[in-house]
């Protein structure tokens, strides 16, 4: 199995490239679905959620063509409805972002089907919000027996006003997916502003659609016939940077990241700042340097603008090393988004969850230990801890951590990090140095 092998204790120094965005990339290659024609996509993320979306576009006909490791060329004209091969539904199970298919596909052709999707697992992660939206469009959809079956009146959607009850990316994702190409004028109201739906709409005008007003907490789709193909270059990933930021934060040191739109990350920016780190910040990019004591504080997440959830465990990883008091509250999912949190209590944290809230009292020094990724930003926050902590830290589960960030182990080692990715037999423990017992 492999695990990564960090020996903590070096700061970081160097520079780093962020990579294209994760969410926008798993939200664009569904929505390249719609496009008669050919799709070139740049600037796209080297993970395994992309790859499993690239392998269900051409179980389902799509022409994949890989120019190099950040661009695809999609051609999805011949893309066949009929085509969900049962090979195909491992993977949609996989992967939360594979529910957009089902936008996707009602837009293109009247109906759809996919499994449930799976992604990371925070408790309960309901759809209420899409069904209320594609229902409003005209589509009746059916949950049932572990499958989403969708269908619109006449084989086509038609605009409609939407009005979600709760603020919800996915939800805001798919109706603008599926209104695209929907007879007449949508408007969805109370949507998510993630800088992934903006990138979403400016996609999706770049091939022809009218969309308007993605950024705002109103979106207006007028429908059009059909999109055509087209360039397009996705945004820099805002959660990978506050990631590498969280990471210099912990371990210190002082890190140019390239590649970034500073005004996504103001809210990691400022938080750090409260704690101690210095950010600099140019065009496109950040410099991020730690030197002295981190300063403990208390962070909210909330939907953006507000500090996001997906940076929840990596502040709170680095939080553990802040001495003094602080306060993590989890606003946007419920508290199974904690589950980490006895990963960092094996290396030393003092953390107590109550309700929707850790409560941090900072420590010297983590201890390295055996953990593991029990999510994607959760992996990222243990790589923190690790990188940070006294001794050796093993990661294990990683294959969460790899859904989502590119070569993180090699990007880490540019900074000095000490990490390693091995891949070792489960029950090997002579190789342990006696201090990653400890803790
Ligand atoms: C997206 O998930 C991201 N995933 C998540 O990032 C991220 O944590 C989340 O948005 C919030 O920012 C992708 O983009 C693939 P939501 P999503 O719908 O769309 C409730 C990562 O680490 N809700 O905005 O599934 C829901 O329970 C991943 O990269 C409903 O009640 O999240 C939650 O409390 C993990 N009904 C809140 O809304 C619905 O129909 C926000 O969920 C939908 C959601």
């Amino acid at each position: 199995m492999e695990k990564y092998v960090i020996q903590g204790g070096n700061p970081l120094h160097g520079e780093v490239e962020i990579s294209g965005a994760k969410n926008a990339a798993v939200a664009i290659i569904p929505a390249a679905i719609m496009v008669k024609g050919v799709c070139r996509l740049e600037n796209l993320p080297a993970i395994s959620d992309t790859d499993t979306l690239l392998h269900i576009l051409s179980y389902m006909g799509a022409k994949v063509t890989m120019i190099n490791r950040s661009t695809v060329e999609l051609d999805c004209t011949h893309v066949n409805m009929d085509a969900l091969p049962e090979r195909m539904w491992d993977l949609t199970r996989r992967i939360r972002a594979s529910y957009y298919l089902i936008g996707a596909m009602l837009g293109r052709f009247g109906q759809a089907c996919s499994t449930m999707p799976g992604g990371c697992n925070f408790g309960d992660r309901p759809i209420d919000q899409h069904i209320k939206g594609l229902t409003a469009l005209g589509a009746t959809v059916d949950v049932s027996g572990g499958f989403i079956r969708a269908s619109a009146k006449e084989g086509r959607l038609k605009g409609a006003p939407v009005y979600f009850d709760k603020v919800s990316v996915g939800a805001t994702i798919n109706i603008m997916i599926a209104a695209a190409t929907a007879d007449g004028m949508t408007v969805i109201g109370n949507v998510a502003r993630e800088p992934h739906i903006v990138d979403l709409a400016n996609f999706l005008n770049s091939m022809g659609a009218d969309v308007r007003g993605a950024g705002t907490d109103s979106i207006k789709i007028r429908g059009v016939k059909h999109l055509h193909g087209g360039t397009y270059t996705l945004i820099p990933d805002q959660i990978e940077a506050g990631t590498y930021m969280a990471a210099v934060a912990a371990a210190g040191g002082s890190v140019r990241l390239s590649n970034v739109i500073p005004k996504h990350l103001e809210c990691i920016s400022s938080k750090l700042r409260e704690m101690n780190v210095q950010i600099e910040e140019g065009d496109d990019h950040v410099i991020v340097r730690r030197d002295g004591p981190l300063h403990h504080t208390n962070i909210k997440t909330k939907p953006y603008p507000g500090f996001p959830t997906d940076m929840q465990p990596q502040m709170t990883a680095v939080l553990c090393c802040a001495p003094g008091r602080s306060v993590v509250t989890e606003a946007v999912w419920n508290g199974s988004r904690f589950k980490y949190v006895g990963e960092l209590k094996k290396m030393g944290a003092h953390i107590e969850v109550e309700d929707q809230s850790a409560f941090l009292e900072g420590v010297d020094r983590l201890t390295g230990s055996v953990v593991r990724a029990c999510d994607l930003r959760a992996g990222a926050a243990m790589v923190i801890a690790g990188l940070a902590a006294d001794g050796v830290t093993k990661i294990e589960d990683i294959n969460y951590i790899e859904r989502g960030y590119q070569n993180l182990v090699g990007k880490f080692r540019a900074l000095g990090a000490d990490i390693r990715c091995v891949d070792e037999p489960e029950e090997e423990d002579d190789l342990l140095p006696e201090d990653l017992n400890a803790g």
